[in-house]
């Protein structure tokens, strides 16, 4: 019988994939994050390994399990998310579909926080997290060939999303609409907008299997030298 082998088009590339959210300790017992059930970046990492790639991915505390077969590295901060980043380059592309947290906790306790008995809330103070999908973008050498940024709006998806383009560097967004009633936080299927310099291109509604395997191949397509 003839077997055709699937194509190996990523073999011998590098890529980094961030996925889920990142949780910001405010005490032992407490935490900030983003929604994130970290199911398409998963359906990602998991695409570009069935292209043969060596698939790094830096996932911070998610509801669905990291696929097999990709190097796996657990974090739980966004601080932590962007030194495994570094550590993980040199890389030929990096998919950004983590759900980070925009700012932590600057006095976050190391002892439980108690109820003081006046019914009033402790005094959080926050400072902003690193942006990785930024400081990846513009880094001055050792720069990444491709870097996809992600953009979950729920407001004038591709306007934000272009502007979020411009202002980070990255060379492609993923740009979704996750208004609640669209049921794609959470759920199976999502529709994207891919936004690149040849501006944005719109794809159906897609399992986010579907989404991945569209996604790792284009990244295949312009690794190899294709048009975006
Ligand atoms: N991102 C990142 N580090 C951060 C924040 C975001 O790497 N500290 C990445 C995300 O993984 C995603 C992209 O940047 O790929 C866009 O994230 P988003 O939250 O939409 O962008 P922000 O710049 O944080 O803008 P907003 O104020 O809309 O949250
Ligand atoms: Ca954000």
């Amino acid at each position: 019988a003839v077997v055709s082998l699937p194509s190996r088009r990523l073999a011998g590339r590098h890529v980094i994939v961030t996925s889920g959210p990142t949780h910001e300790p405010i005490d032992p017992v407490r935490y900030i994050a983003n929604r994130s059930s970290g199911a398409q970046g998963t359906a990602i990492a998991a695409a570009l390994r069935d292209l043969g790639a060596r698939v790094s991915f830096v996932t911070g505390p998610a509801e669905v399990p990291p696929p097999e077969g990709v190097d796996v590295i657990a974090v739980e901060t966004a601080r932590e998310m962007r030194d495994a980043v570094g550590a993980a380059l040199p890389a030929d592309a990096a998919v950004m579909a983590a759900a980070v947290a925009d700012w932590h906790v600057a006095n976050a306790r190391d002892g439980k926080i108690k109820k003081d008995g006046s019914g009033r809330m402790p005094a959080l103070e926050f400072a902003e997290n690193p942006d990785i999908l930024a400081w990846l973008s513009q880094l001055p050498q050792g720069r990444p060939e491709l870097v996809v940024g992600f953009a979950a709006e729920t407001d004038d998806v591709i306007d934000n999303a272009t502007i979020k383009r411009d202002r980070k560097g990255c060379d492609w967004i993923v740009a979704n609409d996750v208004t609640p009633a669209t049921g794609i936080m959470g759920g199976s299927e999502n529709a994207v907008t891919l936004i690149s310099d040849q501006g944005a291109e719109s794809w159906p509604r897609l399992s986010k299997a579907e989404v991945a395997r569209r996604l790792a191949d284009r990244i295949a397509e312009r690794l190899s030298g294709g048009a975006a």
